[in-house]
């Protein structure tokens, strides 16, 4: 029988403003987990990354599974009791709906789940952002299934060689396309560097057979008011045909500009941290991604490794904190603000009325 790995994930309340999850919610989110995900789920880890709660989750009811997001929303509801109870910051934020109707999606915590044969040795690393959004993917994913600079095995690999497909979303008009690469590397790349509005949903060998999956709705715009930055997951799968897990993972080693950070309004490097690293409190950030690797077996999560805690990383780390530096210095003006329409928070209106009269 086929196994799903699906990894749902909430910002129910901040700890302290918005910089990590209080360890009371972790606790409740395992209790609950434990208690209703017996007989459901095969294994599951509770984690954080930032403020942002993340369950990731094995089972075998396949993807969009309503028992499986009803889980992940009820834990996320009994989450914000607590939250409430301890006035975190912004408690529930990320439920955007007072009931349940089958799917998680469209209700505010984002999703990735991918449903696959295990393979006789399954390695997968989950990453995570926070003070990010979707688009934050693109470059990286990329990088692992599309760039022999990146990822040699595209070249020496006969298992890679043919290439990857990516599905691409238009987060704005609500449509995917599909491409073939490399066949189809220069149209891909017109649309994957706006980030801002397309983000890599998937991307499956050639095959057909699923190799990354990415939670990529906008709760910005599904809110249809701010309720924060849609930090985003990614699922990869590894080895064997696959980018090897230090394909994946190299990307993250040279930090590159993302839309988020403070206020959810400016360009930030995004950082590789270790789990205990990731509570971005420097204007609010800078973005974190944390990698946890695990290997499947018979549906189990033998892990997490802590794949970015490598001292490897350090350059990363401190060539992205030498990016905020600069981009810091800039405070409020563009690029390090986000351009005017593609700001989470704004008082253009506001102060363009006031000023009316004396345009001329
Ligand atoms: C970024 C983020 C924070 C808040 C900021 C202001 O994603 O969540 O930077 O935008 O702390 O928060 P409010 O508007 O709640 O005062
Ligand atoms: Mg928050
Ligand atoms: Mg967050």
């Amino acid at each position: 029988p086929k196994i799903t790995l699906t990894v749902i994930k909430a910002d129910i309340g901040g700890y302290v403003g918005h910089c990590s999850v209080h360890p009371e919610l972790i606790e409740e989110a395992k209790k609950v987990m434990e208690e209703k995900g017996k007989g459901l789920l095969e294994d599951y880890v509770v984690t954080n990354v930032g403020d942002d709660i993340n369950l990731i989750m094995t089972h075998r009811k396949g993807v969009d599974s309503p028992d499986i997001h009803k889980l992940a929303w009820d834990t996320f509801l009994s989450c914000t009791q607590v939250a409430k109870r301890l006035k975190l910051y912004g408690a529930g934020q990320d439920l955007l709906s007072d009931s349940f109707s089958g799917n998680i999606k469209g209700m505010g915590p984002g999703v990735a789940e991918m449903e696959f044969e295990e393979r006789p040795s399954e390695p997968v690393i989950v990453f995570m952002a926070d003070k990010t959004e979707p688009g934050a993917w693109n470059l990286p994913l990329y990088r692992m299934f599309a760039d022999p600079f990146n990822t040699i095995g595209l070249v020496i690999d006969p298992k890679m060689h043919d290439g990857f497909k990516f599905e691409v979303l238009d987060t704005i008009e609500n449509k995917k396309v599909v491409f073939s690469c490399p066949e189809e590397i220069y149209d891909m790349l017109v649309f994957l560097g706006a980030s801002n509005r397309f983000a890599v949903k998937a991307v499956y060998n050639k095959k057909g057979e699923p190799a990354a999956v990415s939670s990529t709705q906008r709760m910005n715009l599904m809110a249809g008011r701010y309720v924060g930055k849609d930090d985003p997951v990614l699922i990869v799968r590894c080895q064997n045909g696959f980018p090897a897990v230090g394909e994946a993972l190299e990307p993250f080693a040279n930090p590159h500009l993302v839309a988020g950070w403070m206020r959810g309004s400016h360009f930030g490097p995004l950082m590789p941290v270790s789990c205990k690293d990731a509570t971005p409190s420097r204007f609010d950030g800078p973005p974190r991604v944390v990698a946890l690797g695990f290997q499947l077996a018979e549906g189990k999560l033998v892990g997490p490794q802590d794949m970015f805690a490598d001292v490897a990383f350090d350059k990363a780390r401190q060539k992205a904190l030498k990016i905020a530096d600069y981009l810091r210095q800039l405070g409020p003006f563009e690029p390090h603000r986000l351009p005017l329409d593609e700001m989470e928070y704004t008082t253009m209106p506001q102060v363009m009325e006031k000023l009316k009269e004396r345009f001329e």
